[in-house]
């Protein structure tokens, strides 16, 4: 009903408005009081920007959208960007915590309890979510990545898009979402930020495309371009993947916004010389809106001058700007419904018991000696040791967007009011950096005087994240020094990890009793790991990303193809390290439990099957312990014997159960046989007829999965 709307506004505007609505203009500084409003005003009074980013204080928004849509000549409404990834006001775990919980439906129920805090303050875009694959653990952009898997990334990208979005952007307390970066970010050379990135066409397309494909197909309002080339072409103005790929192919009709200056950074990448040919190129790529770097708004009409942009072009992209207004609504009710309202306390109080729920089931609980967890109430004597054990705003980890630090709740926090009759002392003993607080000797004398040692150890929030790449992967500062102080009083030791990122402790986890990795688990942080080492709550999240032993080892995935001369401890000619394993320190999928489970039985629908088919698979799992617990099952497949050579376990199904001691319950996991194809040696999608090895159980390890063949029948190859 807008197109109307959308037709008469280009037919009315000015080329300095049409650029306008194409330029995103970073209001950080009124925000943060370093810079003046007035300037933006301006800007928005004389139609020169469509968007703004960074604008936070609904009071703010809504005199920004005021001046937008009854001073500015046509009065078209604002635009209002943020960065809401984990959380609003009240923040969630680090989108690589919350992967671990393996749970689409937690994964949306958190984008959907932060869009309605942002859309309360007036934003009407989130930059999110990131779906980029990380199999590189320096990268510091993992921490807000889904892991290293496919599937998982897919299903992530589905649950949040539906999160953010709601059934329609445009109604009371929905975002449009953002798909970002497109493509293959987390591949940058040796896990170095916005450094060249050059994988196969392979990789691209089996791997690093889908979430993005999956993200188009839920709808998604926005996609983002990565600041990265692809084989010597800029995302920024990579024709073929924006425009003929993901426009023509994929059929996304929605907006492409660039990251922060990347069209200006087009100069530097080598393949514009001034801003009007970047500009130039990212029009000519399909980006509709410049986001700051002002390529567009001091290159584009040089550019038009210069025949290198066509009119055509730009008038497209605006309007495919004034149809993303249209959907969210803006031109009915640019303050729809709970808009500029700020958001409201008991929405907030709400949403801080989801955030418990989500922080739990993201914690990943990685070795459990002598059963050490759940803490015995009768350690009564508990020291509490390390940099992170009181951190406030580090429990938030990196892109917080509101989230008040003031309102975090600390390991320190958590234990305390867990366990009121224990005694706990605490003791920071050095900062992250190294900087001596009470000191080593103080952790020592404390400890010493203890029944258990909670070692709180990690990296801090702005560790990870963008421009947050780190290659030695290790604790930083003096924290080995602490860690292996303590260690060797040999009392029981739980070492709980804070990062963005798999670290590199092997010689911990060899030493400590108990480990858990906690990634950043936002504001409920500490409650929630108080719940598990008191044992109210059974752990089950499973990793989504492979630790490695050391460095040398990255990439590191599960999902990696067969070597000619696989690892044989008898033949020096295999594939192997002289000095570590080819294994990783923890795999795809690891994760324990406070009980344990076992698969019973499987049942397969048939062991024929054509290409319409589905395999269906229903695994009876039992709970063999004596506690309630939930358990993950992964379904993998392999294709030992393609035209191309297969990675030796593909996900392609998960689930989770919970059940009660004693239980057995049944897990259905399927896969529609179209989803065995794979790209050929011409990278066309085939089917191919023949076995194909089914491997079901908890996790990516091979010697842990029950297998079971089916037998694809079909004239091979079917495209
Ligand atoms: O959305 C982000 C992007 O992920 C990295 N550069 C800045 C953008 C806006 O904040």
């Amino acid at each position: 009903e807008d197109k109307p709307r959308v037709e008469a506004l280009l037919q009315a505007m000015t080329l300095e408005e049409k650029i306008g609505q194409l330029t995103m203009l970073d209001a950080g500084g009124v925000t943060t009081g370093s810079g003046r409003a007035s300037d933006l005003n301006t800007s928005v009074r004389a139609g020169r920007a469509g968007s703004l980013l960074n604008l936070v204080d609904p009071v703010q928004i809504r005199a920004m959208q005021r001046i937008a849509i009854q001073e500015s000549r046509l009065r078209i409404p604002l635009l209002f960007g943020l960065d809401v990834v984990h959380g609003h006001h009240t923040t969630f775990p680090i989108p690589l915590a919350e992967a671990a919980a393996f749970d689409p439906d937690l994964w949306r129920r958190t984008a959907e309890a932060a869009a309605a805090e942002a859309a309360a303050d007036g934003i009407n875009l989130t930059f999110a979510p990131m779906l980029d694959i990380a199999r590189d653990p320096r990268w510091g952009r993992i921490a807000e990545s889904p892991g290293e898997d496919v599937l998982v990334a897919r299903r992530f990208a589905q649950a949040k898009v539906n999160g953010f979005q709601g059934r329609n952007p445009a109604a009371p307390g929905s975002l449009a979402a953002t798909a970002k970066h497109l493509a293959a970010y987390g591949a940058v050379a040796a896990g170095r930020e916005y450094a060249p990135v050059d994988i196969s066409e392979r990789l691209l397309h089996e791997v690093y495309l889908p979430p993005f494909h999956e993200a188009v197909r839920a709808g998604v309002a926005v996609i983002m371009p990565a600041f990265t080339d692809l084989a010597g072409v800029p995302m920024s103005a990579n024709v073929t993947v924006l425009r003929d790929l993901v426009r023509q192919q994929w059929g996304f009709d929605g907006v492409f916004v660039s990251d922060y200056s990347a069209i200006q950074e087009l100069i530097n990448h080598g393949v514009a010389e001034d801003l009007a040919a970047a500009a130039a190129l990212a029009l000519r790529a399909g980006i509709d809106i410049d986001m700051m770097g002002g390529a567009y708004e001091h290159g584009l009409s040089i550019a038009l001058k210069r025949g290198a942009a066509r009119i055509e072009d730009v008038d497209a992209a605006v309007g495919r700007v004034l149809a993303l207004k249209a959907r969210l609504g803006l031109f009915h009710a640019p303050d729809k419904g709970d808009t500029f309202k700020a958001t409201d306390p008991h929405l907030r109080q709400m949403n801080r018991s989801l955030a418990r729920d989500a922080a739990r089931r993201s914690i990943v609980l990685l070795k459990n000696e002598r059963s050490l967890l759940p803490l015995d109430p009768e350690m009564k004597r508990i020291a509490l040791i390390g940099p992170l054990i009181n951190a406030r705003s580090d429990m938030l980890g990196p892109w917080s967007a509101l989230g008040d630090p003031e309102h975090a709740a600390t390991v320190l926090d958590g234990l305390r009011s867990a366990l009121p009759i224990a005694q706990i002392t605490a003791i920071e003993a050095m900062d992250i950096e190294g900087q001596d607080r009470e000191g080593i000797r103080a952790a020592v004398d404390a400890a010493a005087a203890a029944d258990a040692v909670v070692l709180c150890l990690g990296e801090d929030r702005s560790m990870s994240g963008e421009a947050s790449s780190r290659a030695h992967m290790d604790l930083p500062g003096r924290q080995r020094d602490l860690a292996e102080a303590i260690l060797v009083l040999r009392k029981p030791v739980i070492a709980v990890i804070m990062s963005g990122r798999p670290l590199v402790i092997g010689w911990l986890v060899e030493r400590a009793d108990a480990v858990i990795a906690a990634g950043f688990l936002g504001h409920e942080a500490g409650h929630a790991l108080a719940d598990v080492i008191t044992g109210h709550w059974n752990p089950s999240g499973r990793l989504p990303v492979s630790w490695p032993h050391a460095v040398g080892q990255i990439p590191i995935f599960y999902a990696q193809r067969p070597t000619g001369r696989p690892r044989d401890p008898e033949n020096h000619f295999t594939s192997k390290y002289l000095d570590m394993p080819n294994d990783p320190l923890f795999r795809f999928g690891d994760g324990l439990s406070y009980t344990s489970f076992a698969i019973a039985a499987l049942r397969a629908n048939a062991t024929t099957l054509g290409p319409k088919d589905e395999i269906v698979v229903d695994v009876e799992v039992r709970n063999e312990g004596s506690r309630e617990g939930e358990e993950t099952i992964f379904l993998f497949i392999h294709d030992p014997v393609a035209s191309v050579s297969r990675p030796i376990l593909e996900l392609k199904d998960f689930a989770k159960i919970e059940l009660a001691a004693g239980e057995t319950g049944t897990v259905r996991l399927r896969v529609a046989v179209e989803d065995l194809k794979h790209l050929d040696a011409d990278l066309r999608p085939v089917l191919e007829a023949g076995v194909v090895e089914v491997l079901i159980g908890p996790s990516a390890d091979r010697a842990r999965l029950h297998q079971i063949t089916v037998e694809i029948v079909a004239e091979a190859p079917i495209s």
